[in-house]
C-alpha cells in the first residue's frame, strides 16, 4: 500500500495525469535505446503480420512502464487488455480473459511479480505454445482439457526483476528496463505536459522543477500542477522560477528532490539508529510505511543517489546523507554502530 500523500502512487492517477501520458512512441521522451528496440520489433511483426514477443518491462515506479506498453498496443493497432498480478487470484480469471482475446491483442500484467503461483502455471504453456490446460469437475472423475488460445502477446511489467520468478522470466522474447531519466529528457517532459495543461513555464522554471523531480516523469508531471495550482492560487499564473522556487518550498520538496518520507527515511537512519545498519522491517515500521513501498517505490532512487547504502545488515548512512540533512556526522562512524 502507498501512502496517500506519495508522489510516486500509480493508484492516485487523475483525468489530467491520464491526458499527459503520451500515446505513442514519438511522443514518449528519453529511453532512446529502449524505443529503438520496440520499434524495431512493432515493425518487423508488423510487416509479417504477428504478434509482438511477449515482453517484460522492469525499472522504478513512475517511469514508463504501463504507458510503453499501452504506447506498444495502440503502434500496433491492437486492444490492449490491462490486469495486475494481485488482481488474477484464480487460474479461471486468467482464462476467461484469454480465451476472450483477439489474436495479437496485447495483454497487460502489472505488478508480474505478484502473480498467484497456480496462476502463474496457466500461464506458461499459454505464452509458449497459446495452449491452455483447464481442468474440469474435481476427484477421481476430473478430466484435463486443452483449449488452443489466439496467438496473443503478454506484456509484463514490475518494479522488482529479482522477484519474477526464472521459468516466467524465460518466457519473454524481449526485456526492457527502464532507467531513471536525465534532467533534459525530465524538462522536456515538463514542457509538454504544460502544454497540455495550457500554463505558460519558463525555460529555467522548467530545469528547476526537473531538477526536483527525482529522475522520474511521474513525479515530474505532479510537481508541475502542484506547482501550476501555486501560480493559479498565488501568482499571476505563469510559471517562472521566483513562482516554481516558492511553490516547492510550500509544498516541502527539497533541493534533491526529496518529499517527506524520503526525508523521514533519512532521518530515522540517522537519527534513531545512529547512522545504521538498519534493517527494512524496522526502517519500515519507523517511517510508518510498508516494507515494499520503502523498497520498491523510495531506496532505489536514495541508492542511485548515495543516500544510502544497503549493507549485508541493513541501511547505512552515508557522508552524503548528513551533508544533505545538514547534520554533523558522528566522527568515529564505527564507534556509532556500538
Ligand atoms: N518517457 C515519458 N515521456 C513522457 N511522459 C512520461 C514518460 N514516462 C512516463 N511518463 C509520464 O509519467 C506517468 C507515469 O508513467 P507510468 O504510469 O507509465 O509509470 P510506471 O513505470 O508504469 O509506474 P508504476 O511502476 O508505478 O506502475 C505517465 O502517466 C506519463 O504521463
Ligand atoms: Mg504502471
Amino acid at each position: 500500500m502507498m501512502r496517500e500523500d506519495s508522489l510516486l502512487s500509480p493508484a492516485l492517477e487523475s483525468d489530467e495525469e491520464i491526458s499527459l501520458r503520451p500515446r505513442n512512441l514519438e511522443e514518449f521522451v528519453g529511453q532512446p535505446r529502449v524505443k529503438e528496440r520496440l520499434r524495431i520489433s512493432l515493425e518487423a511483426s508488423i510487416q509479417e503480420g504477428r504478434p509482438l514477443d511477449h515482453i517484460l518491462f522492469s525499472g522504478p515506479p513512475g517511469l514508463g512502464k504501463t504507458t510503453l506498453a499501452g504506447i506498444m498496443a495502440a503502434e500496433k493497432g491492437v486492444a490492449f487488455r490491462i490486469t495486475s498480478g494481485p488482481a488474477l487470484d484464480r487460474p479461471g480469471d486468467l482464462a476467461a480473459i484469454l480465451s476472450n482475446l483477439q489474436p495479437q491483442d496485447i495483454f497487460f500484467i502489472d505488478e508480474i511479480h505478484r502473480l498467484p503461483r497456480a496462476v502463474e502455471e496457466v500461464l506458461y504453456p499459454a505464452m509458449e505454445d497459446f495452449q491452455l490446460d483447464v481442468v474440469l469437475g474435481k476427484g477421481p472423475t476430473a478430466q484435463s482439457i486443452r483449449i488452443d488460445l489466439p496467438r496473443f502477446t503478454l506484456i509484463g511489467a514490475t518494479t522488482r526483476k529479482g522477484k519474477v520468478t526464472a521459468p516466467l522470466r524465460d518466457r519473454f522474447g524481449i526485456e526492457e528496463k527502464l532507467d531513471y531519466y536525465q534532467p533534459a529528457d525530465l524538462a522536456r517532459i515538463i514542457r509538454r505536459s504544460a502544454r497540455i495543461l495550457e500554463v505558460e513555464i519558463g525555460a529555467e522554471a522548467a530545469e528547476l522543477i526537473s531538477s526536483r523531480s527525482r529522475q522520474t516523469p511521474r513525479i515530474a508531471n505532479r510537481l508541475l500542477a502542484r506547482v501550476r495550482d501555486y501560480a493559479v492560487a498565488r501568482a499571476s499564473g505563469v510559471i517562472d522560477a521566483g513562482v516554481a522556487e516558492e511553490a516547492l518550498a510550500v509544498f516541502e520538496v527539497d533541493g534533491l528532490g526529496l518529499d517527506k518520507v524520503d526525508r523521514s527515511i533519512l532521518e530515522v537512519i540517522v537519527t534513531k539508529f545512529g547512522g545504521g545498519p538498519v534493517g527494512l522491517s524496522t526502517l519500515s515500521i519507523a517511517v510508518g510505511e510498508e516494507p515494499e513501498t520503502v523498497e520498491d517505490a523510495y531506496e532505489p532512487f536514495l541508492l542511485q543517489s548515495g543516500l544510502i547504502k544497503r549493507t549485508p545488515r541493513g541501511r547505512v548512512a552515508t557522508a552524503h546523507t548528513y551533508s544533505h540533512l545538514g547534520i554533523d556526522p558522528p566522527s568515529d562512524p564505527q564507534g556509532s554502530l556500538l
